[in-house]
């Protein structure tokens, strides 16, 4: 196997830091063993460093490139809107046929509009939610990302010792420099525990309850069976929205979201990533009665590259062949082959792992025995030992998240998964024996 390494991307990352701080325009990117890296272009599967490595990729740009990282296609449609006109400061027809297609795939899809990036569209979800139900308050769950907003950026990866008890989960402030403030209509609770909170949605003043329907960003985790249905039901019961933040599922998980997955429908959805493959798309989509309280101006929505017509494209583009049936049982069939392939691996070296989600995006859980329940039950997930994995893996030529999950395109076909597990077996072996001894 041939070994990669980092060390022009280090030097670059280091040089730049003079212009850019650490190196990165996200903090996502912050932190990233060996070193962050520097790109020079990406084709299917796979990206290419600065250093010559040719990597698989499972960041896939942290969702977006479900369709990988050239889709002719999609690329086609977006260099002919870029010889037509790149930003009108109006509306086009392709935002019409665009806003057409999510309300054709998403169930709660009467209404669309569409923002600049996913932290907005939860800006705007919530701001509408208030507006509608003339309250305040909303609640949000412990390991749920909903972007890096002031309001929002609360008990996302909160320190485990500082949770405080269950029933009573502590307000963890995610920043330096948040307003904590901006967090005083914010409630949190802990996920998957229905009890708390119906009877917290039943006193009648939450004006939202915002959720990943499934929690990608810090688990795999699925509700458990009856979990949405009864927050559905007691949301519809005291007037309360429901808002599924579905930027990560959302035309991941299936055409119509998690949402049409699971079977339960939101008041309001929020999108981003893989409805437009890496072109900067985010929308709003929910009931009629609901989105059109947006259409005499009263509730602000603003953002001057809302709708851009080239994304506009890339976004019409992407639906297309993501509501082809064939582009899901390529994804599941190949997601399944990996997700199996890892459990047996890590198995296969003795280290305890769960492999849990969709096969379009799942998290490997080092050092469960069993699928987590919620944030609280990734407390014995081994993170500096699977952050040893994921480095080793990286010199191996496969990029996998250090935190655990793994997003999945087309252009993973079963050779490329295959090729993916022959490296994390030859991972295991280096570096498994350490992982056993538990140094976390
Ligand atoms: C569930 C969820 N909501 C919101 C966001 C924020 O989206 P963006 O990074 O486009 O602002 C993210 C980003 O990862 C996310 O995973």
């Amino acid at each position: 196997m041939r070994k990669c390494s980092f060390p022009r991307s280090a030097d670059r990352v280091r040089a730049a830091s003079s212009i850019v701080p650490g190196g990165v325009n996200s903090n996502f990117r912050l932190g990233v063993a060996p070193t962050p890296l520097v790109f020079e272009r990406g084709d299917g599967p796979y990206l290419y460093d600065i250093d010559g490595n040719r990597l698989i990729d499972y960041y896939l740009a942290l969702g977006p490139m479900i369709l990988g990282h050239s889709p002719a296609d999609v690329i086609a449609a977006a260099h002919r809107q870029l010889d037509t006109g790149l930003l009108y400061g109006g509306q086009s027809e392709l935002e019409y046929e665009a806003a057409r297609r999510v309300t054709e795939m998403v169930p709660c899809a009467e209404r669309v509009r569409f923002a600049g990036s996913g932290s907005e569209a939860v800006q705007l979800a919530l701001r509408l939610a208030r507006a509608v139900t003339g309250r305040m308050t909303v609640i949000k769950f412990e390991g749920h990302y909903h972007g890096w907003l002031d309001s929002v950026l609360w008990s996302n990866a909160a320190p485990f010792d500082e949770l405080g008890p269950e029933d009573a989960p502590v307000k963890w402030l995610a920043s330096a420099g948040q307003d904590p403030a901006a967090g005083t209509h914010l409630e949190v609770l802990s996920w998957n525990r229905a009890e708390p909170l119906l009877s917290r949605i039943a006193r009648g003043d939450v004006a939202a309850v915002l959720m990943e329907a499934a929690m990608c960003n810090s688990g795999g985790i699925l509700a458990e069976p009856g979990y949405l249905e009864a927050v559905r039901e007691a949301c519809t019961r005291s007037g309360t929205i429901l808002v599924f933040d579905e930027v990560i599922t959302g035309f991941r998980v299936g055409p119509a979201g998690a949402q049409g997955r699971l079977g339960v429908t939101p008041d309001l959805a929020t999108f981003a990533k893989a409805i437009a493959n890496g072109f900067t798309v985010a929308a709003v989509a929910g009931r009629a009665e609901v989105m059109d309280r947006l259409s005499d101006g009263r509730i602000m929505h603003g953002g001057t590259y809302n709708a851009q017509p080239m994304a506009m494209a890339a976004a019409i583009a992407t639906m297309d062949r993501l509501s082809r049936p064939a582009t899901f049982e390529t994804l599941e069939r190949n997601g399944r082959r990996l997700m199996s392939g890892l459990a047996t691996a890590f198995a296969e070296a003795g280290l305890p792992a769960t492999v849990t989600g969709f096969p379009e995006i799942f998290t490997v859980s080092l050092g469960l025995t069993a699928p987590a329940r919620n944030y609280r039950s990734l407390a014995g997930v081994d993170r500096a030992g699977y952050r040893r994995f994921t480095a080793a893996l990286l010199g191996n030529g496969v990029r996998a998240l250090e935190r655990g999950a793994w997003f999945l395109s087309t252009e993973h076909t079963e050779e490329v998964v295959d090729e993916t597990l022959a490296a994390v077996r030859a991972t295991l072996a280096e570096v498994g024996p350490g992982l056993a001894s538990g140094a976390r």
